[in-house]
Parts: C-alpha cells; structure tokens; sequence
C-alpha cells in the first residue's frame, strides 16, 4: 500500500536478518530530525520483548541491546535514515551451521520434517529449499526485535506530540480478564520491573500461569489476547477518503502481519457484531467545561475503539491481536520427512510456550509505526519543531470547533 503514498512524507521501516544469524537489522526512514532519542527506552522496549512467563530458553541467552549506526547524533534524529543493528548474542553457536559462505555441509544443521502451523512446508515448496531451515530462520518472529527498534523509535516521535502507547494481556488460553483496565493500569503493566504475563489483574494473572503451566507440563502451547491502547491521539488521523488511507484498515493490517496474529480486533469489534445498534455506539456529549482533551465532544464509552470511518475520533484507540498458540510442540504433531517422504514427528527446535506479552510489545511498534506515519503525513514537517509547530495549530484548530 505504500504505492499510495508520497513516500517522501512517509515514515517507513524494514527489517533484515536472520533468526540464528549475525544480527537483526532494522532501517527506519523519513523520521524528522530533531526527535530526542533516549537509547535506554529503546533497549527496555527490547527488553520487554524478550520477557513473558512460558518463554523459551533462547531469552536467556540474549540480553537485546540496540547499537544505533547512523541518523542520530548527540540524541537526536537528524533527519537521515536510522540504521539498527541487534546483535544475536547466540551467533558464536551458529556461525558453523548457518555459513554465509558455502562451509561444511556436515555441520549444517537442516529442519528435517516440516512444522504444521508454521511456514516450513509452504516456504520450502515456493523457494525449492531442501529442508525448512532457511524458512524457519526468517519467518521465525525473532524478526519482531527489529520491528520493536523501529517502533520505539516511533514511540519517540509520537511521545513529542503528547501520543503514547502501551499493552497488556487479556486472554492466555481459557482464562480471561473479566473487567475493563483503565490506562493508568495498562501503562503501569510497560513500567513493571519483572514481566510475567501482563495483566493487571493479579488474581487472573495467577490463573493465566495456570494455563501455561499446563501446556508445558502436556508438551503443548498456548495462545491468548493481547490488547494495545493508544493514548492522547486526537481526532483526525486517517480517512475515509480513500480505502487505504483508512486507519482501522492500516491498524488491522500492521497488527496481523506479526507472527502468530490471527485476528484483529479494533473496540469491540467482535462482541459488536452479535449485538443491537442502540447497545454498540457511543454516545455524543457536549461537556460545559473544557476537559483534558482539545475538544468539549465526549464520549462517556468507547466500543468503537478510537476509530470511526477509518479516522481516529479522538478517543483511546483500542486494538486487540487474537494469537494461535505457537506451532512448535515438544509433543510434536505428525510429519514428513523431507529426504525419504516417511511418516515422522515434526522437528523440534528449542521454543516458546506463551508469547501473548511479547506479541503485544510488538503489536505496540506496529501501532506506534502506523500512527507515527499518520501523524507525520497530516502534521508534516522536516523537523520535530516544525511538526509539534503545525500540531499545535491543529490541536487548537479542534480547540475552538
Ligand atoms: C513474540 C513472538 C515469539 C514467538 N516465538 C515462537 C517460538 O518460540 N516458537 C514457535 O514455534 N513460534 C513462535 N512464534 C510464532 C511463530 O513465529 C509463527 O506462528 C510462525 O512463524 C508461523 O506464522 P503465522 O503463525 O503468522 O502463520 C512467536 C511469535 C511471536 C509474536
């Protein structure tokens, strides 16, 4: 979709790198200059990424630290594209196995039997590999680390236009949160100095445990619900103007393109649809008093999760990722081999039991990164002063509305 747009005023990213290769690499372009850059937030926002109750032994071996090579200089943007490399910590032990030059192919290690649930048997077919293992190291969602570099690097910008945004869990398994969290509670779930599973209610948090504590001890996985709330955004990022220029479609594209994201859901989405009109919409108030938002409209609920006709209206913006349970099982499901065609077991590489906090931490760069380029379309600007100077303007255009 980037055809649309002038790709001049688009804040854009990609990622490179493998699985068990040297590095993940993440290129970030079109950023005004000027944005201060705090390099702690960036690696914690790695960090986060890494962390999660049912989480496999790999995150031990990597501490993610982020190592900026070019478009930042004395903390701040400057305007040129932003290069991220992420070390992988565990290259020492693949350099054998995954040569970049031809090497020994009796150290190469090959993912003999494709993994259902995961891209190994499609992969291997479109690309004519002999094995899933040049599949696997790409699909894998170790690719997610550099999404999350990116899109700190967009929180950052949206965090000078007042913009945040933050996640928590509600769904490992069967367990669900049965109650409304506030923001103040799911951004004190990002500020927690020990990742669990991210709830904000402990005593559901303690049943999620339950649900991975009985995956692993089955052999099996789980999935679940994370849900990310953006905050501060005003009305007007997005449009119906054109299909895809609407928001709750790039919002629902950035999300599902995460590994293991299955379904996308912006407010109540999906309760809506079971339900009447008059129980959905939410009801437009005018407040005698100015509030802490630009404009005097309220809302008193919000099953629309901030977005209605494709531009944000002002309120929160609620997005939720709905997540398979992962597709490796230390019980594995029935396979084939690739060399003989023989009934087999799947293969097994080390991996994750529950990974519904760590998707949200990704699912947040998503969001930062498709607000970010909104934002810095409508707003515009080469430099964070003159983007904040033309918000400023907007904010108290609606202001006065
Ligand atoms: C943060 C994160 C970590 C993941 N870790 C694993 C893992 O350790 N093992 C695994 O089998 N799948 C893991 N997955 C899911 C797979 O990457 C994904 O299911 C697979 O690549 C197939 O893609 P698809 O589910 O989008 O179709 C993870 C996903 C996320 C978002």
């Amino acid at each position: 979709m980037q055809g649309r747009y002038n790709l001049k005023n688009m804040i854009r990213f990609s990622t490179a790198g493998e699985s068990h290769g040297e590095a993940l690499i993440a290129l970030v372009q079109g950023m005004p200059a000027g944005v201060t850059v705090d390099l702690d937030f960036v690696n914690r926002e790695l960090w986060r990424r890494q962390q999660g109750y049912g989480r496999g032994g790999r995150m031990k071996i990597e501490t993610d630290k982020a190592h900026v090579l070019s478009g930042v200089r004395h903390g701040k943007t400057i305007g040129s594209p932003i290069a991220i490399e992420i070390v992988n910590r565990d290259w020492k032990n693949w350099e054998e196995k995954l040569p970049v030059a031809a090497g020994d192919p009796a150290k190469h290690q090959a993912v003999a039997s494709p993994r259902p649930g995961h891209a190994d048997l499609a992969g291997a077919l479109k690309y004519n590999f002999p094995d899933a293992r040049y599949v696997l190291e790409r699909a894998s969602a170790r690719e997610s680390t550099a999404r999350v570099a990116a899109g700190a690097f967009a929180k950052l910008m949206l965090r000078e236009l007042g913009m945040e945004i933050a996640s928590h869990v509600i769904r490992v398994g069967r367990v669900e949160l049965e109650r409304a969290a506030t923001w103040e509670e799911i951004r004190a779930v990002a500020e927690r100095g020990e990742i669990e599973l991210s709830c904000v209610d402990g005593e559901t948090e303690a049943r999620m445990k339950g649900e991975v504590e009985h995956a692993s001890r089955t052999g099996d996985t789980v999935g679940g619900v994370f849900e990310v709330v953006a905050h501060g955004v005003p009305a007007g990022l997005g449009t119906y103007a054109n299909w895809d220029e609407r928001l709750d479609g790039l919002l629902a594209w950035s999300v599902m393109s995460l590994q293991a994201v299955k379904a996308v859901e912006i407010g109540r989405g999906v309760t809506a649809a079971e339900s009447f009109g008059s129980a959905v919409h939410d009801a437009i108030h005018y407040a005698a008093q100015a509030t802490e938002k630009p404009t005097r409209f309220t809302r008193e609920q919000n099953n629309a999760g901030g977005v209605e006709g494709g531009i944000s209206n002002g309120e929160e913006i609620v997005v939720r990722g709905y997540l398979k349970p992962i597709s490796t099982l230390r019980r594995p499901l029935e396979s084939v081999r690739f060399d003989t065609r023989e009934a087999t077991s799947a293969s097994y590489e080390r991996s994750d039991i529950c990974v519904v906090p760590a998707a949200g931490v990704a699912a947040e760069a998503m969001v930062a990164m498709t607000l970010a380029n909104l934002a810095h379309e409508k707003f515009g600007g080469d430099s964070a002063l003159e983007m904040k100077r033309n918000f400023d303007g907007y904010i108290e255009q609606i202001r006065r509305f």
